[in-house]
C-alpha cells in the first residue's frame, strides 16, 4: 500500500500550483500525484509508484500508453512533416479509407480537429449549414463539452456561474435507473422517448434542426439505454426531420465492443462525432457524416474555410490515429473489449444485493458505471463515498475516475480482475465503516 502524496509528487506539485489555477479536476486536486511516464496499461508517478490505469487517460489511452506502434508512426511523421495545414498527406487517406470501412451506412466523410467542443460544435454548424436551422435538441444527462454552446448542450458538470446558455430543447434521456415517470421499461412504452413530441412542441414556432445524443451517458453517469428506446428516439427526430448526431467522443472507437456504439442498436445517424481514444493519447477527433451534410455550404464549401482550424487534421494527429486503427486491428481489442464486458458483466451482476451502497452497475464494453446511493429506497447519490474509494484504491494501486471501469483496450483478463479485486474491497470497507 502506497502513502500517497509521495515526497517527489508533492514537491513538484507546489511549485506547479504557484503558476497554474486549480479547477483541473477533483481526482487531482483531492491526491496531489505527479505522473511521469507510462507502459501499457500501468502509469508512473516521480515517487515511482506504479498503477493500473483504470481509466485509461481519460478514456483517451485507448491502446495503453507508449505502444511501440503508435510512437514509431508519430516519430516517423515528425522526421517527415509536423504541420501544413489544410493539404493532404500522403497518410491521410490510408486513414481515411480505414475511417470509412468502419462508418454506418452513408457516412464516408470527414473532418478532423483536436478536441471533442470544438468537433460537436463543427458537427453542429455542418447540420446548420445543410438545413438552415439554427436551434438544437439534446437530451438530459448530457455532457458534449464546455464551450456556450456544448455548455447550452449540457445538463451535467456545467455551473450556471458560468453565464447564460443558448436556448436548446432537452429531451428525456432512456434512463431506466431513474426513470423520469417512474415506470418500468417495457411496460413504460418507452413514455420518456414519447414525451419529445411534448417539448419539441412546446418551443414554439422554429423547431430544432439537429438532435444531438450520447448513445451511452458517459459524464454524466454511465447510462446505457434500452436499444429499442434509441431507435425510436431517432425515429422521432426523424420525424421532426432532424439530423441525426450521435456524439461518440466517449463511446467510440471500441470503448464499448464496438467500434461505434450506435452498433450496438442498430441506428444510422447522419453525423457522429468521435475522438477520445482515436489517438491513443495524441489529441484527434473527427466528425464524420454524409457527404450531402458535410459538404454542405458554408461548412463544406470549397474555398470557404468552414470546418477548418489551425491543428485539426496535422500530420501527427493523423498518424497517431492510424496507428491506433491499425492497433486495434492487429491486436483484436475491439473484441477484447466485448469480451471483457462480459467478464464485468458476470463479475459485477450480485454487486447491488450484496452491497447496501451499490444502487446500480452498468456498462458495455471496458465502459462501466458503478452507481454508489446512501439508500436503495430513495437513491440518493452518495459521492462522498467515492472520494474514500478513489484514495483507497489508487493507495492500492489502481487509478481510476470516480464511479467508472475504463481501462486501456489492451487490459487482460487478469489485470482487469486484479483491479476489480481492489475496487470491490475498498466498496466493502467503506460499507462496513458507514
Ligand atoms: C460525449 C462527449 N462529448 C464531448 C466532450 C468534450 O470533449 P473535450 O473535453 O475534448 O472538449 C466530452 C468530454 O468528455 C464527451 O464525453
Amino acid at each position: 500500500m502506497y502513502s500517497l502524496p509521495g515526497k517527489k509528487s508533492k514537491e513538484i506539485w507546489d511549485k506547479d500550483t504557484r503558476y497554474v489555477i486549480s479547477g483541473r479536476s477533483n481526482i487531482a486536486d483531492s491526491l496531489p500525484l505527479v505522473f511521469e511516464s507510462g507502459q501499457g496499461v500501468y502509469i508512473y508517478d516521480v515517487d515511482g509508484n506504479e498503477f493500473l490505469d483504470f481509466s485509461a487517460g481519460i478514456l483517451t489511452a485507448s491502446t495503453g500508453h507508449s505502444h511501440p506502434h503508435l510512437i514509431k508512426r508519430v516519430k516517423d511523421q515528425l522526421d517527415k512533416l509536423s504541420h501544413v495545414y489544410a493539404f493532404p498527406t500522403p497518410d491521410r487517406y490510408k486513414l481515411t479509407q480505414m475511417l470509412a470501412e468502419k462508418m454506418p451506412a452513408g457516412i464516408d466523410t470527414f473532418a478532423f480537429y483536436l478536441e471533442g467542443a470544438i468537433t460537436v460544435e463543427a458537427a453542429l454548424r455542418a447540420a446548420s449549414s445543410y438545413n438552415k436551422r439554427y436551434l438544437y435538441a439534446a437530451t438530459t444527462y448530457a455532457y458534449h463539452g464546455r464551450t456556450l454552446l456544448t455548455r447550452s448542450l449540457g445538463t451535467h458538470l456545467l455551473p450556471k456561474e458560468f453565464g447564460p446558455t443558448l436556448n436548446v430543447t432537452h429531451l428525456h434521456y432512456p434512463s431506466c435507473y431513474r426513470c423520469p415517470f417512474k415506470l418500468k421499461h417495457p411496460e413504460c412504452g418507452l413514455a420518456c422517448v414519447e414525451s419529445a413530441h411534448d417539448l419539441l412542441k412546446s418551443g414554439g414556432n422554429e423547431k430544432p434542426g439537429a438532435l444531438i445524443f450520447e448513445p451511452v451517458i458517459g459524464a454524466g453517469g454511465i447510462i446505457v439505454p434500452p436499444a429499442d428506446a434509441m431507435r425510436r428516439m431517432v425515429e422521432i427526430a426523424r420525424e421532426w426531420d432532424m439530423v441525426i448526431i450521435a456524439d461518440e467522443v466517449l463511446t467510440g472507437v471500441g470503448r464499448t465492443g464496438k467500434f461505434l456504439a450506435i452498433e450496438h442498436y442498430g441506428i444510422e445517424p447522419d453525423l457522429t462525432t468521435f475522438g477520445k481514444g482515436l489517438g491513443s493519447g495524441i489529441p484527434v477527433m473527427c466528425v464524420a457524416g454524409k457527404k450531402e451534410i458535410m459538404s454542405s455550404s458554408p461548412f463544406g464549401e470549397s474555398g470557404g474555410g468552414g470546418s477548418s482550424t489551425s491543428f485539426g487534421g496535422n500530420p501527427v494527429s493523423n498518424a497517431a490515429a492510424l496507428a491506433t486503427l491499425e492497433i486495434l486491428e492487429k491486436e483484436k481489442l475491439v473484441e477484447n473489449a466485448a469480451t471483457l464486458g462480459t467478464e464485468i458483466k458476470e463479475r459485477t451482476a450480485g454487486w447491488t444485493e450484496k452491497y447496501r451502497i451499490v444502487g446500480d452497475v452498468r456498462g458495455l464494453g471496458l465502459l462501466w458505471g458503478i452507481e454508489l446511493i446512501k439508500d436503495k429506497k430513495h437513491k440518493e447519490p452518495y459521492n462522498q463515498a467515492w472520494d474514500v474509494i478513489y484514495k483507497k484504491c489508487m493507495s492500492n494501486g489502481v487509478r481510476l475516475v470516480p464511479n467508472r471501469i475504463c481501462p486501456p483496450l489492451n487490459i487482460t483478463s487478469g489485470q482487469l480482475h486484479h483491479g476489480l479485486d481492489i475496487i470491490e474491497d475498498a466498496i466493502k470497507e467503506v460499507e462496513e465503516q458507514t
